[in-house]
């Protein structure tokens, strides 16, 4: 398997790539981090610890990170994911602790220590991942990629122009675009592919299991504020896609291009200028996803939940 660590903000969408990555053969999940993003810091991690909780995931090590964007305030995504930031289901008080360690000196530590060159999946603001990548350049010969959810091709979710997660933290994204590292931009592109249906809930209702019953609570969650919001009947499942991109290549197709983050734009602030077609000849940085198998990907998050729940 893939050794990874999710670097994380939960997030409802957060809670399934949780599991997926948990419950998939493919990925051995090394570490979960936190940050603020959709909700606080606080939040984040309970949030993070009670999914583990409800997975029956003891063993991976739970640690926070960044409480707030390298140089602006936090704006917090509270429309979408509730004053929790996991609102919905009712969960049972976690019995999964954090480590006494920041987010990003366990990061630095794993990547130094383990055997072979590890992926970071950041489904949330890269706060912590560009600290990381400041504070530690050498650490960077140990990622062997970093796939994370953020970023879109074309329009934005928070504003015209930009998704939520490069948003939050523009400064820290464009780090990380500008890293060197290897990336993979799973954006809104392809993660507005990965649509919620009734369908799929019946597939988690079907499961029979509490875990099962609890992406059901959380998925129509979800729906009630993409539909308020956004008018969509089905809500996209962002984050779970990059995990199913380190799972299998297959699912997410990829072309490679230059990105970079508008720090600067009037209207434009956090948006990702994705160069598909070689238009002013930077070189390539990324690679970005444009196309979603989605029956692979729904088989691959069904089976994840399914294989928790018979634990
Ligand atoms: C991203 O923003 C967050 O609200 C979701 O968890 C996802 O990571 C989508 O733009
Ligand atoms: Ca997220």
């Amino acid at each position: 398997p893939v050794p990874i660590i999710i670097d994380c903000d939960p997030g409802h969408d957060d809670a399934l790539a949780i599991m997926l990555a948990a419950g998939d053969p493919a990925v051995d999940l090394l570490a979960v981090t936190t940050v603020a993003g959709n909700q606080t810091l606080e939040k984040t991690t309970l949030n993070a610890r009670r999914v583990l909780t409800l997975a029956g995931v003891t063993d991976v090590p739970v640690a926070a990170g960044c409480d707030r964007p390298l140089l602006q305030p936090l704006a917090v995504a509270a429309d979408v994911h509730g004053e929790s930031g996991l609102d919905g289901p009712s969960f049972p008080p976690p019995t999964v602790d954090v480590v006494p360690e920041h987010a990003v000196d366990l990061i630095h530590r794993i990547l130094v220590e383990h055997p072979e060159p590890v992926t970071l999946v950041p489904t949330a603001p890269l706060t912590n991942i560009a600290l990381l990548l400041t504070r530690h350049p050498e650490s960077a010969a140990h990622i062997r990629e970093i796939v994370l959810m953020g970023g879109s091709v074309g329009p934005g979710n928070r504003t015209p122009a930009a998704e939520f997660n490069v948003y939050t933290d523009p400064e820290a994204a464009a780090v990380v675009f500008g890293s060197g590292v290897p990336v993979t931009m799973c954006g809104l592109d392809v993660t507005h592919q990965a649509l919620a249906t009734p369908e799929v809930l019946a597939r988690f209702e079907a499961l029979g299991t509490p875990i099962g019953s609890v992406c059901v609570e959380l998925l129509t969650y979800f729906a009630s504020a993409y539909r308020r919001l956004w008018g969509m009947p089905h809500p996209p499942l962002h984050d779970p896609v990059a995990v199913a991109r380190v799972i299998d290549p297959a699912i997410v197709g990829c072309a490679d291009a230059n990105v970079v983050v508008e720090l600067q734009g009037r209207y434009t602030r956090g948006a990702t200028v994705v160069d598909l077609h070689q238009y002013v000849g930077r070189p390539v940085n990324a690679r970005v996803g444009t196309t979603l198998d989605t029956e692979l990907f729904w088989d691959r998050m069904v089976g994840a939940v399914a294989a928790l729940g018979s634990r």
